[in-house]
């Protein structure tokens, strides 16, 4: 009863083998095929890569040209309403006086447009220069302070400066430090019609500096806390709609912690007020200086 096994037996082998061969060479076939699907997926990817590298390429181009250009014009509207304002030419009645302070308030906010997307496009060009000094953090206060008390016109609102207190000096670039939070005071002026918003500092680990501006202000929903920081983008709601800016103010103040080492971060609670913070190294990383030398 063996015999017929013996005997089938090197047939069905034979059968197996070349079954088994058959599977390997569709196998093959298949993995060929996947391969070539894969280069020609990794081709395209890469052509998309450089279409895409091109065309925010194109975009800085053109956003660096075109607020350069509107330079000029805005400049020279503001000084001709300056030069009206001031009765250079005569006198004006009141209406004309509030009418030239209409256009005064107008070119002054399209030129910081201008100057934000400038700002915007040189990043994304990797045109912005980083020039790092040492500083105190209480003459970046004082000149904050200075710089906001012309606007602080509301007299239910109060801006705070906390004294920082032993905190060591910085090593970082001041004016886009200052940008930062210049950004963050005037959206917390902005979104705050009573109450107070308050600047401070505190030292963090790992030789940091948070800076953080709270205001008591409508805040935001937690919804939009991921994209308040993206291009263009604003909360949709009818307060933040009539008060809204070009909506660059945050994204540019990201791009310009990162390019001082740093983070920025929001917490908000609707309706009880917000956060906004930058965290930034005590001394800019690779720049610093050895310790010391000045
Ligand atoms: N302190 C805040 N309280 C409430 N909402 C805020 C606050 N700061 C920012 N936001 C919301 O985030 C949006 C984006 O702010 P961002 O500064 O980028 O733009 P903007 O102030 O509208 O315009 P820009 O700063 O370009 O003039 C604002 O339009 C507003 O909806
Ligand atoms: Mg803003």
């Amino acid at each position: 009863m063996t015999e017929p096994t013996e005997l089938t037996g090197p047939n069905t082998h034979a059968q197996a083998l070349a079954k088994a061969n058959d599977e390997l060479q569709s196998l093959r076939a298949e993995l060929e095929e996947t391969n070539r699907g894969v280069v020609a997926l990794y081709a395209e990817l890469d052509a998309q890569a450089e279409q895409l590298r091109k065309a925010t390429e194109l975009k800085s181009r053109f956003l660096a040209y075109m607020s350069h250009e509107f330079r000029a014009p805005v400049n020279s509207i503001r000084s001709i309403a300056r030069l009206l304002a001031d009765r250079v030419d005569g006198p004006l009645t009141d209406e004309q006086a509030r009418q030239v302070q209409f256009i005064q308030t107008t070119a002054t906010e399209f030129a910081e447009m201008v100057d934000d997307l400038l700002d915007l496009a040189k990043i994304e060009a990797g045109r912005i220069d980083i020039s790092p000094a040492w500083f105190e953090m209480v003459d970046l206060f004082s000149a904050l302070r200075g710089m906001f008390r012309p606007v602080l016109t509301n007299p239910d609102l109060t801006l705070v400066f906390e004294e920082p207190e032993g905190l060591p000096r910085l090593y970082t670039d001041d004016r886009k430090l200052s940008q930062i939070l210049r950004n963050f005071i005037s959206n917390a002026l902005k979104f705050t019609s009573h109450g107070e918003v308050r600047v401070s500092a505190q030292g963090e680990a790992d030789d940091r500096v948070r800076f953080t501006v709270a205001d008591t202000g409508i805040g935001i929903a937690p919804q939009f806390h991921g994209a308040v920081f993206d291009d263009f983008s604003q909360v949709d709601s009818p307060v933040q709609k009539r008060l809204r800016g070009t909506g660059l103010g945050l994204s540019l103040s990201r791009q310009l912690a990162t390019l001082l080492g740093g983070t920025v971060a929001v917490e908000s609670e609707l309706g009880k007020g917000s956060r906004f913070s930058v965290v930034i190294p005590v001394q800019l990383p690779d720049t610093a200086p050895a310790a010391g030398t000045e």
